[in-house]
């Protein structure tokens, strides 16, 4: 089998770089080890960038976004026993967010590649990569047989436990990676949401955070250890927990309701560089990870996925090579700036292990200042929507 650009995963990264590179009429195959059922239901977060739902509108894949997608203006910071409120439109010109699942983003894709003839093997997984400096070669396993995709590049989307980043060579890959202490309990419940806007939690107690997926199922996240059992986390016990955190002193309550799934996630922030070798791209979770403090992680993906069609685009239409050798640096200013961003929110809103009182009021000074001071909101509003690109896609 032969195509152009062989993509390794149908997560955002894999599914938006083929259907943007259709678009612009270059031939993609997408390799998935995951059935397609599995894939457009696994639970991520569920915030897009004015940047990424614009994307999504521009290239035809944002009809359902448009409809059901929630437009936010702004978020809560609350600590203290009471909320401040981060007004995105005033601070960023009119700018928002829009709450939408991720599987209801990889439904869409699936459904737009499909309806175009794009080819997507499911339960497909690519074993091992070859020749990435001369004729890139895929080989993978598919119904029991052992075939080889042939390309003229390879897109590495295949996540963080994918095979692509481990086939840059060990003397070549660099690795910066920092693990947090702490971890997320998320809970997704029927229960219309306590509040239209995000709440992100600072407590005595630990880091939680309301957010919603529509107007009847709630998503909530608290901050747990790492090693932490799901199984002692009954029901009661994590409702009586949320509540307590984000109890204000004016009587706020959290509305509770059936919990329909539960997980925990681990914290990491993880950059590989470079993202390229050879003809080989690594594009989203396989290059980098970011902790869901900000929900960046599917974002900055669609952002790795502009540049790279941008660059073939310019290969392609007119041989020109210097967007794809500069892909790398490209994309890593964009998501070390993204990396720094969630860093600091992470660390402003989690409470670490042995805090002491000196780290404990400099958390709380952090809070007063971006909730107080103009120029310190609009760091963080102009970051949370998004910041800006230099160029358009293509
Ligand atoms: N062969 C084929 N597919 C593979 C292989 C392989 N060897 N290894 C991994 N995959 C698939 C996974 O099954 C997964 O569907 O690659 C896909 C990677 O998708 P994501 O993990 O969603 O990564 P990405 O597209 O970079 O999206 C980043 O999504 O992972 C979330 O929270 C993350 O929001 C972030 C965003
Ligand atoms: C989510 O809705 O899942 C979500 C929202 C905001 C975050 C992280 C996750 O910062």
């Amino acid at each position: 089998m032969r195509t152009q650009v062989g993509i390794i995963g149908a997560g955002p990264a894999g599914l938006m770089l083929s259907h943007l590179l259709h678009l612009q009429g270059i031939e993609s195959v997408v390799l998935e080890s995951r059935s397609q059922e599995y894939i457009e239901q696994r639970v991520r977060a569920g915030v897009l960038e004015k940047g990424t739902a614009d994307l999504m509108i521009e290239s035809g894949v944002g009809a359902r976004l448009q409809r059901e997608g929630l437009i936010h203006h702004g978020i809560e910071l609350r600590f203290g026993g009471a909320g401040h409120r981060i007004d995105f439109a005033d601070l960023t010109g009119g700018k928002s967010i829009t709450v939408y699942a991720q599987h209801e983003v990889i439904k869409d894709l699936v459904a737009a590649r499909a309806a175009a003839g794009g080819k997507i093997f499911f339960e497909a997984e690519a074993v091992s990569v070859h020749d990435l400096d001369t004729q890139p070669k895929i080989r993978f396993q598919h119904g029991g047989a052992t075939e080889t995709l042939d390309c003229d590049f390879i897109a590495g989307c295949d996540g963080f436990h994918g095979i692509c980043r481990n086939a840059i060579p060990p003397e070549v890959l660099r690795i910066h990676e920092r693990v947090y202490p702490f971890a997320w309990l998320g809970i997704l419940a029927k229960v219309k949401p306590a509040s239209d806007e995000l709440i992100y939690t600072y407590h005595d107690r630990g880091f939680s955070l309301l957010s919603m997926r529509s107007p009847e199922i709630s998503r909530l996240y608290l901050q747990c250890d790492p090693d932490e059992n799901i199984a002692e986390w009954s029901d009661d016990r994590i409702w009586t927990e949320l509540r307590t955190r984000m109890a204000t002193r004016d009587g706020w309550m959290l509305a509770d309701g059936p919990i329909l799934q539960k997980g925990i996630t681990p914290m990491r922030s993880f950059v590989a560089e470079p993202m390229r070798h050879g003809k080989m791209f690594l594009l989203g979770d396989a290059a980098h990870i970011v902790p869901p403090t900000g929900a960046k992680g599917l974002n900055l993906a669609v952002a790795d996925v502009r540049v790279l069609t941008r660059s073939l685009l310019d290969f392609y239409r007119h041989g020109a090579t210097s967007g794809l050798d500069h892909y790398s640096d490209t994309c890593l200013r964009r998501v070390w700036k993204v990396q720094r961003f969630s860093w600091w929110m992470t660390s402003m809103l989690h409470r670490f292990p042995n805090e002491d009182s000196f780290q404990h009021h400099l958390h709380l000074a952090e809070l007063d200042y971006v909730t107080s001071s103009r120029a310190q909101a609009t760091a963080l509003a102009e970051n949370y929507v998004g910041l800006p690109f230099d160029e358009p896609y293509s």
